[in-house]
C-alpha cells in the first residue's frame, strides 16, 4: 500500500503571500492638497501596477470612499477644508475603516503629529521628500500585512466555526480541543512549524466529522456495539474524508481524517496502512484521540484514570502506535503538560 502523502503547504499561510502578491489587484487612495506632488506619487504608484484613485483634502477623500473602497489610503497631513487627521478619524469610525491600512505622508512629521495619527490609529509614516523606493516599499509592505492580518482573522473564524460544529455533531464535550491540544504536545516535541501545526489542528477538529452521517442510535448508543454497528462506525472516517475533500483549504487534512484509526501494526482502518505508510500526523492523533477517550466520559462508559491511560498508551507502543511518538508523548506526560491539558475546562458545560 502506498502512503498517502500530506501536503501541508496546501493552506496558503501569511509569509506565502509576498510571492502571490499583485499590485493590480490593490486601489489606493492618495489624498494630497499639492497637485504637483499628487501627480507624481499618482505616477509612481500606477507605473508600479497600483490602481489609484486621488483627492485633494479630506473632504473629497471622503466623497471618493462613498463610490469605491480602496486597499489603501495614503495621505497628507496638513490640507485645507479637511486635514489628514481630521479624514483619519472619520476613517476609522466606518465600518470599513477600521482596520483600512492608512499611511500619513508629511513633511512635518513633528512628535504631535506622530502621537495624534498613533493614538487614531495610523499604520505608518513617510516624510516627505520621498524617494519612489522608498513610497513603493512602505505600500507594499502595509497592503501585505493588511492581508496576512484579514487572512489570520479568516482562518481562525473557520477553524472556531469547524470546532463548534464538530463538538456538536460529536455530543463529546471538548473532544475535538482535547485532542488538538494532546497532538500539538507532540507535535512541539518534533519541532514542527506554525504551518504544519495548523494543519495538524484541522484535521484534529475535523477527524470524527463522519459520523455527521451515521445514525445518533450508533453514535449515543450506551451500550457495546453490535458487529453490524460496528461495521458502520468504521466507515466514519472515510465519510469525512469525503465530506472535506472538495473543500480547497480543509484538503490538507483529507489523508488524515481518513487514517486516524490505522495501526501501527497494520491492523487498522480503513487501509490498514502499516508504519510509515500512515501520515504522520494521523499517527499523532491516533495516540491524542485514544488517551482523550479513555480519560473522558462516554455515554457507554465513564472515564478511566489518566494514569490509566496513560499505561494503556505505553502498553499500545509498536502495536497500535508508533514508538516513537508514544516516546515522545511520555515526554510530554514526564513535563506535566498532559496534566495541565486535563485540567482545561474546554467548554464542557456549554452544550
Ligand atoms: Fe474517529
Ligand atoms: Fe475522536
Amino acid at each position: 500500500m502506498k502512503e498517502e502523502k500530506v501536503n501541508p503547504t496546501a493552506i496558503n499561510l501569511p509569509g506565502k503571500r509576498d510571492a502571490s502578491f499583485n499590485s493590480g489587484d490593490h486601489l489606493l487612495l492618495i489624498v494630497e492638497d499639492d497637485s504637483p506632488m499628487l501627480i507624481a506619487l499618482r505616477d509612481i504608484l500606477s507605473a508600479a501596477g497600483y490602481r489609484v484613485m486621488t483627492a485633494s483634502n479630506g473632504e473629497e477623500a471622503l466623497k471618493a470612499l462613498e463610490q469605491e473602497k480602496p486597499a489603501l489610503i495614503l495621505s497628507d497631513i496638513m490640507m485645507p477644508i479637511m486635514d489628514g487627521i481630521e479624514l483619519l478619524k472619520t476613517v476609522r469610525r466606518k465600518p470599513y475603516g477600521t482596520t483600512l491600512p492608512f499611511i500619513f505622508l508629511t513633511a512635518r512629521g513633528t512628535s504631535e503629529d506622530r502621537s495624534a495619527g498613533k493614538m487614531l490609529g495610523v499604520d505608518d509614516y513617510i516624510t516627505k521628500p520621498v524617494s519612489s523606493q522608498e513610497l513603493l516599499a512602505a505600500v507594499k509592505s502595509r497592503l501585505l500585512r493588511s492581508g496576512e492580518l484579514a487572512m489570520i482573522a479568516q482562518l481562525l473564524a473557520v477553524k472556531d466555526s469547524l470546532r463548534v460544529l464538530a463538538n456538536a455533531i460529536e455530543h463529546k464535550r471538548g473532544h475535538v480541543e482535547r485532542v488538538n491540544a494532546y497532538a500539538q504536545l507532540i507535535a512541539s516535541e518534533l519541532g514542527w512549524d506554525s504551518e504544519r501545526c495548523n494543519t495538524l489542528e484541522l484535521s484534529a477538529i475535523l477527524h470524527d466529522i463522519g459520523q455527521i452521517r451515521l445514525p445518533d442510535a450508533i453514535v449515543l448508543k450506551p451500550g457495546p456495539l453490535s458487529d453490524e454497528e460496528w461495521i458502520m462506525m468504521r466507515k466514519h472516517p472515510e465519510i469525512g474524508a469525503h465530506m472535506i475533500a472538495e473543500i480547497p483549504y480543509l484538503s490538507p487534512a483529507v489523508p488524515i481524517v481518513r487514517h486516524h484509526h490505522e495501526r501501527w501494526d497494520g491492523a487498522g482502518y480503513p487501509g490498514s496502512l502499516e508504519a510509515e505508510e500512515i501520515p504522520l500526523e494521523a499517527r499523532i492523533l491516533a495516540i491524542a484521540d485514544t488517551f482523550d477517550a479513555m480519560t473522558s466520559d462516554r455515554i457507554y462508559r465513564q472515564a478511566r484514570s489518566p494514569e490509566i491511560a496513560y499505561e494503556e498508551i505505553l502498553s499500545q507502543k509498536a502495536r497500535q502506535f508508533d514508538p516513537e511518538l508514544v516516546e515522545a508523548f511520555i515526554r510530554c506526560w514526564d513535563r506535566g503538560d498532559t496534566a495541565e491539558i486535563l485540567s482545561i475546562n474546554f467548554g464542557d458545560d456549554q452544550f
